[in-house]
Parts: structure tokens; C-alpha cells; sequence
């Protein structure tokens, strides 16, 4: 297995510390992201490369009929135990066990870097009905702030080799160019072994031999303990939430 595909598929080994650590979405993102379809009405969605469930709740929260798609089995295992009212099916981006023309829009949380895009386009196109909506979102540590900045770069380990985004969308004729969005949000961590914990559940560190794994975290303990913004009680880390948006047009 090459690395990408070392990545893509890690997160399942910590899948339980990826769903307490990792952080949610804003609804804010997904409000935009559903603009086009033009309607308050409760929709056809699918969460594609659920995980554990983090923008899954969210949509289901927000009233939709949500099925998550997710390959990795104790990643789902975690999305069934801790999100009700959901549909959970194993399976793939670039093969989506759900019919044609049945989903209003199709959301991708921090994953669509993973996906194969010339055969995971079509398949999108495939279970979008007219007028749907594709839409993939990043949360990611907010640029603006300085210590998180310098954490990131802390915590790089010998497999870092680019950040995911902007993650460049493939021209596809099923779909209109995309639309750009970012959106605040924030992630309560309440120590600075929270705030490592959460950085430990990047795929970067979870490839990595534990030797290595637990230097970076030493690194970062010690960054976060000698900060005055980390070291004290909770922490709002800021985030933000990068979304695109591509609308499914008719065949
Ligand atoms: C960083 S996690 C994001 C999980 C979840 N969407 C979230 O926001 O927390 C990436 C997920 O993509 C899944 N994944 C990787 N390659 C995939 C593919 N080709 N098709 C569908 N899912 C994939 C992984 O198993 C993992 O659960």
C-alpha cells in the first residue's frame, strides 16, 4: 500500500480518540453549502466519508434525512454507537452503494483530498438528483492564529508533505464550476493534552512508528504548557471551515 493510501485508510486504529477529539462543523457551512437547492425543506443527504459521525450529527440535527457512507469498519462502528437517526453503509467514494437519483446533496467533511476524483465525480453526479448539490469541507486550524500556526508546524512529522488545501476540483460536465466559501468556528479543548490528543488523530501522526509519534507529542506538550493563551483552562482553538460547492446539472 502506498502512503496516500496508508493515510487514507489510518484513522480507523484511533477511531474512538478521533470521535471524542476531533472537531465538529459550523452550520453555518452547511446552510451555504445548501443554498442553491432554494428551499427550508427537510433533504436527501449524504455524509460521504462519515468517519465517526462529526459532520453527520450536525446534518442530522439540522432535520435532514441523512445515510453516511464511510469504507473504514471501526470508523463506522463508531458513527453507528454514537449518531442515531442516520442510515450507515459501508462503502466508497468511487463506488456508492446508494441508487441514482436519490440524494439532494452530498457533503464530504475532511476527506474529499482522499478520494479518487475521476472516479468519484461521476459516481457523485450518479446518486445526485438535478440540481443537487456537491459540497466538501475542511475544518482546519485558523491561519490568523499565531501559537496554532507554530503547533501545526511543530507537529509535522517525516511524512508531512503539503497541507490539503485548496484541493484543486477537477472540470467535470455533470457539475457547475465550484464556488469558494470559509466560515469561523472554534474547538473547545480544556488542556493542553486535549489540544494534543486532537492533533494526534492526523493521519501525519498516525502513520508514523511510536517513537516518533511520542517525540512530536513531547514537542508539543512542551510548546502548549509554556504558552500563556494554552497552558490555563479551556481553550476556544479557532477554526475555520473551508467549502466548496458544485451544483449537479441536468444530463
Ligand atoms: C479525516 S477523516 C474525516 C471523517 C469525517 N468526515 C469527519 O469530518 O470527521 C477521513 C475519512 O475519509 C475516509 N476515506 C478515505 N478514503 C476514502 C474513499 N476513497 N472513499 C470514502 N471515504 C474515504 C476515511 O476512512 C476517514 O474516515
Amino acid at each position: 500500500m502506498d502512503l496516500h493510501a496508508r493515510r487514507a485508510d489510518s484513522f480507523g486504529a484511533q477511531a474512538e480518540a478521533y470521535a471524542e477529539h476531533r472537531p465538529d462543523y459550523p452550520v453555518a457551512a452547511i446552510r451555504w453549502a445548501l443554498e442553491p437547492l432554494g428551499t427550508d425543506e427537510r433533504l436527501d443527504v449524504l455524509d460521504l466519508a462519515a468517519g465517526t459521525g462529526k459532520l453527520t450529527s450536525v446534518l442530522v440535527a439540522e432535520g435532514h434525512r441523512v445515510t453516511a457512507v464511510e469504507p473504514n469498519e471501526q470508523m463506522l462502528s463508531e458513527l453507528v454507537r454514537r449518531v442515531h437517526d442516520v442510515r450507515a453503509l459501508p462503502g466508497h467514494a468511487e463506488h456508492i452503494p446508494v441508487p441514482d437519483n436519490t440524494i439532494d446533496a452530498v457533503f464530504v467533511g475532511t476527506a474529499f483530498h482522499w478520494f479518487d476524483q475521476e472516479k468519484a465525480l461521476p459516481e457523485i453526479a450518479r446518486v445526485l438528483r438535478p440540481g443537487g448539490v456537491l459540497a466538501a469541507m475542511w475544518v482546519e486550524p485558523d491561519p490568523a492564529c499565531g501559537w496554532l500556526t507554530e503547533l501545526d508546524r511543530l507537529s509535522r512529522s517525516s511524512v508531512e508533505t503539503q497541507r490539503h488545501e485548496p484541493v484543486e476540483v477537477m472540470a467535470h460536465p455533470s457539475f457547475t464550476p465550484e464556488e469558494r466559501a470559509s466560515f469561523p468556528h472554534s474547538h473547545r479543548r480544556d488542556s493542553p493534552e486535549a489540544i494534543a490528543a486532537w492533533i494526534n488523530t492526523y493521519s501525519r501522526l498516525l502513520v508514523v512508528d511510536e517513537e516518533e509519534r511520542a517525540a512530536i507529542t513531547d514537542k508539543v506538550l512542551a510548546y502548549l504548557r509554556g504558552r500563556e493563551e494554552t497552558s490555563n483552562g479551556p481553550v476556544d482553538v479557532p477554526l475555520l471551515a473551508d467549502v466548496f460547492r458544485m451544483v449537479r446539472v441536468s444530463a
